[in-house]
């Protein structure tokens, strides 16, 4: 007789990869503009010239990543037509959490020819690794498109933006060209930019806004359709999930999460169709994707004062105050081998942010005459999410 396995049936679900993050469309809908601003800023490549420099800007779930993959394989695939075009060669790293040195040498590593050793991960600097990559480009050829996703989680992201846009013409590259394409979740990494490297970056910039709830609908009815068997779900169940994602944050992601929290419900009540109702109930679940997106998109060192107040939760340490925060911090920048803020100040900051995006309750404490005030900060969500989603990447 069938062990607790065997009376477990797929109905609903077509195919449920469609529904999951790594899934990549094979359709962009909603984006024709900006489609059409990158299309227009990668043009120069057809024809052999030096690629421009894209900077790609907008919240999380926005679609920056999904049109960006889009976008060069279109390219890639054009290229090969073209005879005008020297051979395409793209190279994509996401920075979560990486100094300079590290996306530099995670570069060079993908263009090593094959069998040749790592490029090594201590004893060299981030000189070195340069020197490297532009070897490893020489000696490939062609033009270079380097995509830096998530590139305000780079530490020192000036060092690698002043630097990489220049390399032919400051004599670096005989052979090679090479494009940047970068992507942040966060405007105002901008501003953290240097002057000099916002003139070379930006050239142009490209900017994606929140999606709205026609637009999610439109997403979202196309990802269903392949999802989900046919008569498998209501259209308020669609509209549902893009109505709320488009109140909360915009996000694809967020609706596609409701979708699929939604299905599996449905799928686990034993439903035919997945309903409006499924969605509401899925929507607990679903949190965490919603959680995740705004996790991203705080700064490198946001996320690390999160994590370290996490940690604290996590073994009973809180309420905790900012100085005790300040050296649990400082360990979990050391472990994930980031140089650490050194004011509490910076680190009062963070957590004033924290609180104020609804991560951490706050709470001003008085010691007294003797002490004066002082505030206090608890997690205010669950220590594991926040686990989860440092350790993803
Ligand atoms: N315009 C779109 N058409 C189809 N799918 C989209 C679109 N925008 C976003 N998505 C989907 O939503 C999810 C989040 O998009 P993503 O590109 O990862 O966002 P970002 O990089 O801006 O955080 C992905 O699963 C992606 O496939
Ligand atoms: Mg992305």
């Amino acid at each position: 007789m069938g062990g607790p396995f065997a009376d477990v049936e797929e109905t609903l679900f077509a195919d449920k990869d469609v529904l999951s993050e790594e899934y990549q469309p094979d359709t962009i809908l909603e984006r024709d503009d900006e489609i059409e601003e990158f299309r227009n800023a990668l043009s120069d490549i057809l024809f052999g010239r030096n690629p421009k420099n894209v900077f790609l800007y907008g919240k999380a779930g926005v679609g920056k990543t999904a049109v960006t993959q889009y976008m060069l394989e279109a390219l890639l695939d054009e290229v090969e037509s073209r005879p005008e075009a020297d051979d395409l060669h793209v190279h994509s790293h996401n920075c979560n959490g990486d100094s300079a040195f590290a996306a530099v040498r995670a570069l060079v590593n993908q263009l090593l020819p094959p069998g040749a050793e790592e490029f090594p991960k201590r004893g060299l600097g981030l000189a070195d690794a340069f020197d490297e990559l532009y070897e490893q480009m020489d000696r490939t050829g062609g033009t270079h498109l380097v995509v830096l996703d998530e590139i305000d989680h780079l530490d020192d992201a000036n060092d690698v933006l002043y630097e990489l846009p220049r390399a032919r013409a400051n004599g670096h590259l005989q052979h090679a060209r090479v494009g940047v394409i970068g992507i942040s979740n966060n405007y105002g990494f901008r501003q953290r930019l240097s002057a000099k490297v916002k003139d070379s970056l930006m050239e142009e910039e490209i900017s994606f806004s929140t999606y709205d709830a026609v637009e999610l609908r439109t997403i979202l009815q196309d990802r269903a359709a392949m999802a989900l068997v046919d008569d498998g779900y209501d259209e308020g169940a669609i509209a549902k999930c893009a109505a709320h994602a488009a109140k909360d944050s915009g996000s694809a992601r967020q609706a596609l999460d409701l979708l699929r929290a939604g299905a599996e419900v449905a799928e686990e009540r034993g439903a035919e169709r997945v309903t409006e109702h499924h969605v509401e109930q899925g929507r607990e679940r679903a949190q965490r994707g919603r959680l995740r997106d705004k996790i991203e998109e705080q700064t490198l060192h946001g996320q690390l004062v999160l994590e370290a107040v996490a940690h604290l939760e996590d073994a009973d340490e809180t309420p905790v105050r900012s100085k005790h925060v300040m050296s649990t911090y400082q360990s979990v920048a050391a472990d994930r081998g980031e140089d650490p803020l050194t004011t509490l100040k910076s680190i009062q900051n963070h957590l004033s942010d924290l609180s104020m995006l609804g991560f951490l309750t706050r709470r001003e404490k008085n010691n007294g005459r003797a002490g004066g005030a002082y505030f206090e900060y608890e997690l205010d969500l669950d220590p594991d999410v926040v686990f989860q989603v440092r350790s993803e990447r």
